[in-house]
């Protein structure tokens, strides 16, 4: 998998205006953050696998939940406002050998036209206030009716509200659980939510 050799070198060079004239974005992507990890052996370890099955990593960073889902079988989506992100995720996957992937460089709270997903992951996305409300809105809209959104936090403050968010945005959660925490990450959540009635 591609990775950036120094990616706090991105966060050093950015300036206040260009962080003014992008809506506050950070270079957040261009690192491999502990969720990932963690949400990736989720999706390696499920004994159901993935094969056949429409994924799509939401924030995807440099992509590493998207390509444990394309080893399990998956056709994955990349998805990040980043667009250095998506190119690298998907140059991760192709040379990785994968085939079945493809990648949309969107803001999710104004996506363009996409299909629904059986599975939606989101690795560390819930990390400022606005948001919780805005992936839940998004996962309302694109979670296939019997599908399911597994997102995976590191005990972020704003994280508290996702289950709030989640049902404003018409989604039930299907479990909160804990995963093993690393040395990195003291606290990982896995949020599993579906469509209501589901
Ligand atoms: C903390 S990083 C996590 C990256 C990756 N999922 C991981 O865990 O390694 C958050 C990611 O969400 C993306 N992101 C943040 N806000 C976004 C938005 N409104 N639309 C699309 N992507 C967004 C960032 O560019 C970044 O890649």
């Amino acid at each position: 998998m591609f990775t950036l050799p120094d990616p706090d070198a991105l966060l050093d060079a950015l300036t206040q205006e260009e962080f003014d004239r992008n809506d506050g974005k950070m270079p957040y992507w261009a690192t491999l953050w502990p969720s990932a990890l963690a949400l990736a052996e989720v999706v390696l370890a499920d004994p159901r696998g993935l094969a056949g099955r429409r994924v799509l990593d939401l924030g995807c960073g440099l992509g590493l939940v998207g390509m444990a889902a394309l080893a399990r079988g998956a056709h994955v989506t990349f998805l990040d406002w980043e667009a250095d992100a998506v190119a690298l995720a998907v140059g991760s996957a192709w040379a990785a050998g994968f085939g079945a992937v493809e990648g949309v460089v969107a803001d999710w709270r104004s996506p363009p036209p996409m299909r629904v997903f059986d599975l939606v992951l989101g690795a560390d996305v819930l990390y400022e206030a606005r948001n919780g409300p805005a992936v839940a809105k998004f996962l309302a809209g694109h979670v296939a009716p019997t599908g399911e959104a597994w997102v995976a936090d590191p005990g972020r403050l704003h994280a508290e509200r996702f289950p709030e968010d989640l049902a404003a945005a018409g989604l039930v959660s299907v479990e909160r659980r804990a995963l093993p925490p690393t040395q990195e990450a003291r606290t990982l959540t896995l949020w599993r939510s579906a469509r209501r009635g589901a």
